[in-house]
């Protein structure tokens, strides 16, 4: 039944609200994506993850799911979701559903049943517990705190129990250690399956299992209370294993589970092909070298070597034991060109294709989220009025309460915040950025969207949409690119990264300047009969002996066996 078509596919994320409005009432729609398909397809894409369609109520948009079987009003009908299958379909584009199965929101049938009564049927399909009573005072259960800020439990209306949310108060988690939940989620999984798509996004899969019976954690030293107790569970590959076997293995499907900071020992077994859990993992750690400990909203210089420890870490123990997936962005971080300390004003065409070009040929599947293609740069927002996620403002309110002046509050939420990701697509210059025919779009528009759209980077002579093109071109039919080893080079250097991929003697060598001054770069004696397959200057400056690469330039550089 399975088969490997993962394994040279490219993934472009879709984040509906902010795609494209064809029905122009403000949020993007399956009618709008559909309109874009060829879009997608012709950049070199072969799968298109999408970020929830499900009904919800949208208290962390979309993420929060009432009815799994359902697919939200205002995206559109179930009829037309048939239909966007079948135009994927019918383009080569594999379809991969995000599935938020940690938790569901707390309008969700189940949950709404659960608290009606302690005899509620649905009772244990949540994590419900007594608070602790001090005095007059009514405490949580445990002392957890959600990842979204305070604490991960909420008060039952007026009586002693609470729930456990780890994200927003709204995001009940669900009960895995109950048999009928889990058999709800195969379920569910059977239903979009037995519909023809073809893979799933797994939510912070490996929060599902957690440890019991729940404690206190009185750990010194943690970057999230309660967090020894909820990542990696004891029954993480227990729960993944049955999932297979009762859903995902009877059909040709593909999965990636977005992993909460799992232990490097718990990535490699979640990954590892003989045991039959998830296909890949993401892996952020490289996103977190210009940030203080993964912690977004605090700027730290960026780090190269970092950097390279976090791309090229998974890539080493992954290979030969499974598969692997490689990511600049998507709608949780802001956008990659506006990183890195990186010279967005002069080199943003540079920077943008050279970030791609070092991290996509790298082992694993390409993920690239809308907008990554043609350079979207971070958006100016003037207040945190204009933001429109749940974590802006809890950690600004947050900082707010400890005393923080708003203005420098607002300016580290600037630097981290998840909205730069979600604004509304740039297609042209014209109304609304082309996103929809004029309708407020419900979150703020694109700021630059005149300057850097798709319509204008398609007509560039510096096009980073076809840089991409050519890319991808290689990533997806050249053996070494897809399945070749991984060797680094140079890995201290602060301004260059380099690695070969191998593969039956073919060997490609990936160098490029991560820096906006000129660097003089040796290059390995090997490459010497090199062709050069991709360079976004145009042409390498030369392929023999010591190299200077332009600011931001990166080349791949091949030798046929
Ligand atoms: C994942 C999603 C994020 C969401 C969170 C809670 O990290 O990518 O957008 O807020 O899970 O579901």
């Amino acid at each position: 039944m399975k088969t490997d078509w993962y394994k040279n596919a490219v993934v472009y994320q879709i984040y509906p609200f902010s795609f494209c409005d064809a029905n122009n009432d403000g949020w993007g729609d399956i009618e709008g994506i559909i309109s874009k398909l060829d879009y997608v397809r012709d950049l070199g894409a072969t799968a298109i993850w999408f970020s929830p369609l499900y009904k919800s109520p949208d208290k962390d948009y979309g993420y929060d799911i009432s009815d799994y079987r359902a697919i939200d009003e205002k995206f559109g009908s179930m009829a037309d979701f048939d239909r966007l299958l079948d135009e994927c379909h019918k383009r080569g584009l594999k379809v991969i559903m995000d599935m938020v199965v940690n938790h569901s929101s707390t309008e969700h049938p189940w949950f709404k049943e659960a608290i009606t009564s302690p005899d509620s049927p649905y009772r244990d399909y949540y994590i419900i517990r007594p608070g602790v009573r001090e005095g007059d005072k009514l405490l949580p259960p445990t002392n957890w705190v959600s990842c979204f800020t305070g604490t991960a439990w909420e008060r039952i209306g007026e009586t002693d129990e609470f729930y456990l949310h780890l994200f927003c108060t709204e995001q009940a988690d669900l009960n895995w250690e109950n048999p009928k939940v889990r058999q709800e989620v195969v379920d569910i999984l059977n239903f979009w399956l037995e519909k023809g798509v073809d893979g799933f996004r797994f939510d912070v899969f490996n929060l599902a299992s957690k440890v019991y019976p729940l404690r206190d954690d009185t750990a010194k030293k943690t970057f999230q209370k309660g967090a020894q107790y909820f990542v990696d569970g004891p029954r993480m590959h227990e729960f993944l294993k049955e999932l297979n076997e009762k859903a995902l293995s009877h059909f040709d499907c593909y999965t990636v589970g977005e992993s909460y900071r799992p232990s490097p020992e718990n990535a490699r077994e979640y990954v590892k092909a003989e045991n039959k859990e998830l296909d890949t993992i993401f892996n952020f750690a490289h996103l977190e070298s210009d940030n203080i400990n993964g912690l977004k909203f605090f700027r730290k210089p960026f780090d190269l070597v970092q950097f390279k420890d976090g791309l090229f870490g998974p890539q080493k123990a992954n290979f030969g034991e499974g598969w692997n997936t490689l990511v600049l962005e998507n709608h949780d971080n802001p956008r990659s060109v506006s990183r890195f300390s990186i010279d967005t004003k002069h080199y943003r065409y540079e920077a943008a294709t050279m970030l791609a070009a070092l991290t996509f040929m790298g082992f694993g599947i390409p993920f690239i989220y809308m907008g990554e293609e043609i350079g979207m740069t971070n958006s100016h927002f003037d207040s945190i009025d204009e933001m429109k996620d749940p974590v802006s403002h809890f950690v600004f309110d947050l900082m707010h309460s400890y005393g923080m002046p708003k203005r420098l509050a607002f300016s580290f939420i600037k630097f981290g915040a998840r909205d730069h990701a979600r604004v509304p697509m740039a297609w042209n210059g014209g109304t609304n950025g082309g996103f929809n025919a004029g309708h407020e779009p419900w979150q703020s528009l694109y700021t630059e969207y005149e300057k850097i759209n798709a319509e204008k980077d398609l007509a560039a002579e510096k096009s980073v949409y076809r840089f991409y093109q050519k890319l991808l071109a290689i990533k997806k039919t050249n053996p070494a690119a897809i399945g070749g080893s991984v060797e680094e080079y140079d890995h201290d250097s602060k301004q260059i990264m380099a690695y070969s991929r191998e593969y039956e003697g073919t060997r490609l060598f990936v160098v490029g300047n991560f820096s906006k001054r000129p660097v003089q770069y040796r290059l390995p004696g090997w490459t010497k009969y090199a062709e050069t397959l991709l360079d976004n200057y145009g042409e390498f400056s030369a392929a023999v002996g010591t190299v200077t690469l332009r600011p931001y330039e990166a080349a791949v550089l091949e030798v046929k066996a």
